[in-house]
């Protein structure tokens, strides 16, 4: 799938304009990608794997962008390889470096005049490369990996900041905080769907939601339907696969058959990517 294929953004605003979106599932080892991409092969869908900066440093840049890419080239859907909340301007411009399509750059936590010049450079080295970068304004709760924001922290997206981050940073695509969180959901999620429309209409950036663990199909489909072009899930996948790994031991106690425990553990991630990017496309137009 190397030739001629749609890039980052080039998938989103597809997504965007017949009202489905793209699933981006973080990844943490060559199993757990594999497992990615082949539930999208089966379902014929284009997929994001998407990578935390604790993955990047666990792997290294080089050796986790060739693993990615490989499997990117050898799969028969659009693969595309994406860095999650990246606070780190240098390390987002080694993945440029080293083959991702597109980076997060994460300026959430600094003012919007910071966040905006992070961005910019970012973008600038990035477009360079023909690599595409993603933005986040306000901050969502919770926890992904090494990222943790606590209640008191976390604020939502405005929407006329958001109009002006999108346009003087020049991203790509656009991840407002919009009342989803990162991690397992303690309660109802109070989401501002509404924002997620105007910034529709307002931007040609598509919009990103963060959190999708834990979130309804009838809120996916709401979220989508409003103009959520990328859903991001990461602790499902994480799930999917310790679950699996903790059932298994209890069940089959030194089973001498580690391909076979793989194949199981493959499974259960497989599954899950398909049971979401079923409920991602179920309304496309
Ligand atoms: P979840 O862990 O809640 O699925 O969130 C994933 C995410 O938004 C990664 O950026």
């Amino acid at each position: 799938m190397a030739e001629n294929k749609r890039t980052f953004l080039e998938e989103l605003q597809e997504a965007k304009s017949h009202s489905y979106a793209v699933g981006a599932f973080n990844i943490f080892n060559h199993l757990s990608a594999r497992a990615v991409v082949r539930a999208a092969e089966e379902l014929g869908l284009p997929v994001i794997l998407q990578t935390s900066v604790v993955t990047v440093k666990e792997f290294g840049t080089v050796q986790l962008g060739a693993m990615l890419r490989q499997l990117a080239e050898e799969a028969s859907v659009n693969v595309l390889i994406h860095l999650d909340h990246c606070q780190d301007v240098e390390l987002a411009k080694a993945c440029v470096d080293a083959g991702w399509d597109a980076v997060m750059y994460d300026g959430s936590r600094l003012s919007l005049e910071e966040n905006i010049a992070g961005c910019r450079e970012v973008v600038e080295y990035a477009h360079r490369k023909g690599v595409q970068v993603e933005g986040e304004l306000g901050r969502i709760v919770g926890v992904e990996d090494a990222l943790k924001v606590s209640a008191e922290d976390a604020s939502l997206a405005g929407l006329e900041d958001s109009i002006r981050f999108v346009r003087e940073s020049g991203i790509d695509a656009f991840a407002p905080a919009i009342g989803t969180a990162h991690g397992v959901y303690k309660g109802r999620p109070k989401i501002n769907f509404d924002l997620v429309a105007q910034l529709k209409e307002a931007l040609a950036a598509p919009v990103v939601i963060h959190g999708g663990t834990g979130l309804s199909e009838e809120t996916f489909r709401r979220l989508i339907c409003s103009g959520g072009a990328k859903v991001n899930v990461s602790t499902a996948i994480k799930h999917a696969y310790l679950d699996t790994c903790r059932d298994y031991f209890k069940d089959a106690p030194a089973k001498p058959d580690p391909i076979g425990f793989d194949r199981i553990l493959s499974h259960a991630i497989e599954q899950t990517v398909k049971d979401h990017m079923i409920i991602f496309t179920k309304d496309r137009a």
